[in-house]
This record gives C-alpha cells, structure tokens and sequence, in this order.
C-alpha cells in the first residue's frame, strides 16, 4: 500500500462505494399501492441494497394491519444467518426477530422469502436445509405486530452471520416492505377460520351407570430370594450347611434308635431261647 497510485485507487474506490451508499439511502422511498383480498396495501422496495443491512425510507402514515417483509438474501449458510426487521422513528427504536440462527441449515440462499404475521398464509421457518432457497411465507420468529406504529419510520432489514466470518457475511441484495389495511380473519390451530360465535347449546344430559364395585383379590406377590441382594450367596450356602448337619444328626439319632430296637429284640430273642433251652 506504500503505492501512492494504489492509495489513489483505493480511495477512489471507496468514494465510489460512498458515494453509491448515499444513493441507495436517499429517501423517501416511492411505494405502489394495490388491493389484496382484505384492503389496501402500500409496497416499498429496495432494489439496490448488496449490504448485510439495508434500510427503506417510509414518510406515509399507513396504517400497518399486516406487514409483509419480503427479500433476496445470498448466503452459502441459511443456519448461519439470523434475520432482524428494525424500525426507527424519531428516538423510538423497535425491532422483531424474524428468523434466528440454525434454522435453514446448510441451505443456501433465500429466494423470494417472505415474512408475515398471517398465519394463513405462512408457516413455521423451515428448520431443514431442504427448505431451501425458502421461497414462500413464513410466520418470524418475533410478530411483526410486536413493532407498532404506522408506516412511518427509517425501516432496517439486517442480516447477521453467526460466526462473523467474512466469507459467510450474508448479502441482502433486495427487499421490500408491504402495509396492508384490513385483519386477516382468525384462524384456528386446525387451519378453519372461526366464524360467528354460535348460540349456546343445550347441554346434554348423560345418565352414567352406577359406580361397580369389585371385591379385592390380593395381588399374588413373588416372595422367593431376591437373588440380587446382598448375602444372598452367603445365605444359600449357610442354610445348605445347616441341612446338612440337621440331616446328619437325624441320620445319627435315626441310627441311634434304630440300634436300641435291635437291642431290644436281640435281649428279648435271647430270653427266648434261654426260656426255650431250660423248658427242655
Ligand atoms: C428477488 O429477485 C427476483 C429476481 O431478480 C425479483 O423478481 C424479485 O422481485 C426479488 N424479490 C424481492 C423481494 O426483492
Ligand atoms: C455487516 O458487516 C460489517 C463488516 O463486516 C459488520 O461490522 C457489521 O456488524 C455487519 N452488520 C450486520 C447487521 O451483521
């Protein structure tokens, strides 16, 4: 950079840029107006943003029912990106969310992506890189009913890389603003739109049977050794132990009398035969 005609062409460059900066800020932005089913909308648009932020200048006071944020945003990383909508007015500074970090995944780029409150027409962000190039309406993350106000305000699309790597800096290369009068009517979590409320009905009278009673059976309960538990083995081996002594000293007590009944019979055969022998 010790090149004076380098520092020449850098600060023409960048005067350039500047210059191209002032241009793309110019305000007020002109708007077009159309009707959509509900009323009226105004729609503002930002051709030449190529920023990661990109503001549109409104001085109408429309009234902003619905608000669509719509955008071309190049990145190579839809999950490193989050999405902020700001409005400034004056000193009063408000901003939503519409679309944070990790949602998107690896996809790439956003084409034609819409931000909307109505329900009815957006889902949930696409969590999966397969939603890509997210072309559609999708419901951010903050309500864009959250900033309030009419039109009126400096409004700052920004985009955020989440690792703050130039090489994935996303780039907003166009976007828009829609206000529309009129609500969308109310939706419910099944997609019906709720009409008048009905008239109450009746309440219907249901005879219940009588309660049953049922005689109680003792649960059968398994009381065996829990084979788990500690001694367990010490106790199995000392119960065999003590089987065996007591089946011992049965055997021997056994044995025991069974000897004195030999006994017995042997003295009484004895006395037998001595009778026997002196009878003759
Ligand atoms: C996005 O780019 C396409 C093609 O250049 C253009 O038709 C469309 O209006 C752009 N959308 C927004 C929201 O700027
Ligand atoms: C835009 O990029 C500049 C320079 O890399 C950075 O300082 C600024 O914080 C970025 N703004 C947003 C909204 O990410």
């Amino acid at each position: 950079m010790r090149n004076p005609i380098v520092i020449l062409v850098v600060v023409v460059a960048l005067s350039a840029v500047a210059a191209q900066a002032d241009q793309t800020f110019k305000g007020p932005h002109p708007h077009a107006e159309f009707e959509d089913e509900i009323g009226t909308c105004r729609q503002y648009v930002q051709s030449n943003a190529h920023w990661n932020h990109s503001t549109i200048f409104v001085s109408e006071t429309f009234p902003r029912d619905r608000t669509y944020v719509s955008m071309n945003v190049t990145s190579e990383r839809a999950g490193a990106v989050k999405l902020i909508l700001r409005r400034r007015e004056e000193d009063v500074m408000q901003q939503a969310k519409l679309k944070s970090f990790g949602h998107g995944g690896k996809g790439e780029n956003f084409v034609d992506t819409t931000f909307t409150d109505a329900s009815s027409e957006a889902d949930p962000f696409p969590v999966w890189a397969s939603g890509a190039p997210f072309t559609g309406s999708w419901l951010p993350e903050v309500p864009l009913s959250s900033i309030d106000g009419t039109s009126r305000g400096k409004w700052t699309l920004m985009a955020f890389s989440r690792d703050g790597k130039a090489f994935h800096t996303p780039k907003i290369e166009s976007f828009s603003l829609t206000f529309c009068e009129g609500e969308e009517p109310e939706v419910t979590a099944q997609g019906g739109v709720v009409v008048a409320p009905m008239e109450p009905l009746t309440k219907p009278v249901v005879d219940y049977p009588a309660p049953q009673s049922w005689a109680s059976a003792p649960k059968p309960v398994y009381t065996g050794p829990n084979l788990f538990a500690k001694g367990t083995l010490r106790r199995f081996w000392t119960g065999a132990a003590r089987t065996v002594a007591d089946v011992t000293a049965n055997y021997n007590e056994a044995n025991f009398y069974v000897q004195q009944v030999k006994a017995v019979q042997d003295m009484a055969k004895r006395m037998k035969d001595g009778f026997k022998k002196g009878g003759k």
